[in-house]
């Protein structure tokens, strides 16, 4: 899709990854960008400096999002590319209750489906619409030390697969983005395994990855990995389970001492 002049939302865009896809979009002449965060004073500073439209938003909250939807449409014309970017990641097993499982499951699944619900019917309607959710390389593979954040990436993945097979006849494009490490306040912490085994696969900053958005939604490419040896592991993955198993068993174990 052409970002120029186009109605663009972003969520989770007070931070990191979608702040920098918020400015980027801007400055490529995207017509309205909504920047969108459940932190509304940081949306307010991001709609501020790229002179886009803040909103407070908890993607979680159905009514909400419908009512933002609604408003944008009406005051700024149809929705041609919505990003779904808020994510969330508890560090931890099993050993998490399931409060800790159903937030996560929550803002990193739910959240795409509600839009789905809502956006996709009208995509549908006008031929076109073009919906990134931002998963992750933990939802192609696996995320050491925090099992609700892989399984739930892995969730958003299957999604945006989905959506692309049912509606890519209808117009619809899918983009499903799927960083490794980024410097944003998510991998800020020391000390996590979590955390630290993405610091050791390589970080790359938010500003990098909003190129490769950029990029990728323009060819309306379905993965964007801005680490691109994630196609690698992931062929490793599939094309030999036990093997690949081993290796992070490996991995896990070099991290923990
Ligand atoms: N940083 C990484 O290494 C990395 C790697 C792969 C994928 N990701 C994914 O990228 C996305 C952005 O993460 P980031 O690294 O920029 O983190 P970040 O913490 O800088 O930004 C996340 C933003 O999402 C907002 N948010 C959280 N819950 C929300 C909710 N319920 N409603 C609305 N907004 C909410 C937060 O307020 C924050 O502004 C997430 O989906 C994350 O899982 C991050």
């Amino acid at each position: 899709m052409n970002i120029k002049d186009s109605v663009v939302v972003v969520t989770g865009a007070a931070s990191g990854i979608g702040r920098a896809m918020a400015r980027r979009f801007a400055a490529d002449g995207a017509g309205t960008v909504v920047v969108a965060d459940l932190d509304g004073d940081g949306a307010a500073a991001v709609a501020r400096e790229i002179g886009g439209r803040a909103e407070t938003l908890d993607v979680t909250d159905e009514d909400a999002q419908l009512a933002m939807i609604n408003r944008t449409e009406a005051e700024w014309g149809p929705i041609e590319l919505w990003c779904g970017n808020a994510g969330v990641a508890s560090n931890g097993g099993l050993e998490l209750d399931n409060k800790a499982w159903e937030f996560n499951w929550q803002v990193n699944v739910m959240a795409h489906v509600i839009t789905g619900r809502h956006m996709i019917p009208r995509w549908v309607e006008r031929g076109s619409g073009h919906f990134l959710i931002t998963a992750s390389a933990a939802g192609l593979l696996t995320n050491l030390g925090t099992a609700p954040y892989a399984v739930t990436k892995h969730g958003a993945v299957a999604l945006a697969e989905w959506i692309a097979i049912t509606h890519g006849d209808d117009g619809v494009r899918v983009s499903c983005l799927c960083p490794q490490g980024v410097r944003t306040p998510m991998t800020e912490a020391d000390g996590e395994m979590a955390i630290e085994v993405v610091k050791a696969m390589g970080m790359i900053e938010p500003e990098e990855v909003a190129d490769c958005v950029a990029a990728g939604i323009a060819n309306d490419d379905f993965l964007i990995l801005p680490h691109p040896e994630v196609s690698r592991y992931e062929q490793r993955r599939t094309g030999d389970r036990q093997r690949w198993l081993s290796g992070m068993r490996k991995l896990q174990a070099t991290l923990s001492r």
